[in-house]
């Protein structure tokens, strides 16, 4: 396909836009404090970070170096590179997990928007812990509102993703992502001023390695993939819509950079606050929905903080949605050779019925489970610490054992303008560092390794 049909970023400005849209969302804001909660703080964080430096960074270049060698989306570029293999299944993989990540994801969103209503309406004020978590669960179990939201949500996103590359994609990021940042900045600020600002600091400063785990581990690198959208063909799509020269070594570190900032940043936002009103941070996925409501309601000026905070979620889960729909409509158009409008609307439609799953799996006594875990869990475990793990990982063995060196180095050095010297460095890692890391933990997990 040309890729004056297929579309394409306008700027770098734009692109970096795009790209960290999709990388920051629930995973920074709402996933990782509530794992750093369950993990012990402190520690999660290093090993998050030593992950992100081993694997994450060498990844999202992989990723990115197959989109632009091909300028073809998740399936195609393993088709192209690769013709007569069966390497092209990888971006199935992925096409699947955009299934299961939007499927939960959008549910979440939906709550968002409920509780930023809340927020605005005022509606919580001074309800006890107990009497909020009533409240959740019983909107919970309603059913049909959760659904509604998440369905709506999708909706949303759709509309954006139906506009194109440039005047959707491109255009909402750049006018949403420099607002997220702002907000973020505030809440942040906020949070020095709460009396339990030294107990949340050093709750997520200072390790205790006693709480690590091969859970743990597998949980830090899951959360990896997850926040950086790895291992789905989203940022092999993205780059795809690359067709400036870039440095792409230094974009994408600063990419790294600003999502591992704001997913501490949120941290910091939100644990100075839980301590401060007592809330014990181990809660869950339940984390910041139960407990910051209840925060805001309790603090001088939390009104204007608490529809700030929602909004910040809304906009960060509506850009990454944003990434994984592209993903697909891209595979629909590209592989299945349909519109862009009848691409969007089969995936809304198919989509709504899987959100919808999600949701009436959360009602108290439902009995949508696999594997003894309720539709929405399920999914999101499976999607994060497998699916995007394993493809993952064959991409990073594709980009450092099948690639040809030529083009590996042609691509990664931008025809050799750029990072020449650190190139060897980067083949060895991508080569060896990246997958056996990634290896260990995984069949350690399975238990095929022991410690
Ligand atoms: N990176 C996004 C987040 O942190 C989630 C996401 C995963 C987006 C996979 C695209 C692909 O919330």
């Amino acid at each position: 396909m040309k890729q004056e049909q297929r579309g394409a970023f306008s700027s770098h400005f734009g692109t970096m836009m795009a790209v960290v849209g999709s990388a920051v969302g629930l995973g920074n804001i709402w996933r990782f404090p509530y794992l750093a909660g369950m993990n012990g703080g402190a520690a999660f964080l290093l090993l998050y970070l030593v992950l992100i430096l081993l694997v994450g960074l060498p990844l999202i270049l992989s990723e990115f170096i197959l989109g632009r060698a091909t300028h073809r989306g998740a399936v195609g570029a393993f088709k192209q590179l690769a013709p007569k293999s069966k390497w092209y299944l990888v971006g199935y993989m992925g096409v699947v997990a955009g299934f299961c990540i939007l499927g939960f994801y959008s549910v979440i969103a939906g709550w968002s928007v409920r509780f930023l209503y809340d927020a605005v309406a005022n509606f919580r004020v001074g309800q006890s812990y107990e009497e909020l978590q009533a409240g959740f669960v019983a909107f919970r179990n309603t059913g049909w509102q959760p659904i509604l939201l998440s369905v709506g949500f999708l909706g949303l996103t759709a509309l954006v993703v139906f506009r194109g590359v440039e005047k959707g994609v491109e255009r909402w990021n750049k006018i949403l992502m420099p607002l997220l940042l702002g907000i973020l900045l505030v809440l942040c600020v906020n949070s020095f001023t709460l009396s339990g600002f030294r107990e949340g600091m050093s709750f997520l400063f200072r390790p205790d390695f006693s709480k690590i785990g091969i859970d743990t581990v597998l949980d830090a690198l899951g959360q990896v993939f997850f926040t950086l959208s790895l291992g789905m063909g989203v940022m092999i799509t993205y780059s795809s819509y690359v067709v400036k020269p870039e440095n792409m070594l230094r974009s994408k570190g600063i990419v790294v950079l600003i999502d591992t900032s704001i997913a501490i940043v949120s941290g910091i936002a939100i644990f100075p606050a839980v301590f401060t009103f007592q809330i014990s941070p181990t809660q869950g996925p339940d984390l910041i929905f139960l407990t910051l409501p209840n925060v805001f309601a309790r603090m001088s000026g939390g009104h204007y903080v608490g529809i700030l905070f929602f909004l910040l979620i809304t906009i960060a889960a509506l850009t990454s949605m944003v990434s994984i729909f592209e993903m697909m409509t891209n595979y629909m158009m590209e592989e299945l050779k349909m519109t862009r409008r009848r691409a969007v609307m089969w995936l809304f439609g198919t989509l709504s019925l899987v959100s919808a799953l999600c949701a009436q799996s959360q009602v108290e006594g439902s009995r949508l489970m696999i594997a003894g875990y309720n539709v929405f869990d399920f999914l999101d475990m499976l999607s994060a610490n497998y699916l995007m793990t394993i493809s993952g990982l064959l991409i990073v063995i594709f980009t450092g054992w099948r690639l040809s060196e030529k083009r590996l180095r042609r691509v990664f050095t931008t025809n050799g303008t750029y990072n020449n010297r650190i190139y060897p460095l980067f083949r060895f890692v991508v080569r060896f560092l990246s997958p056996i890391a990634v290896a260990i933990i995984f069949l350690s997990k399975i238990g095929l390794l022991r410690g």
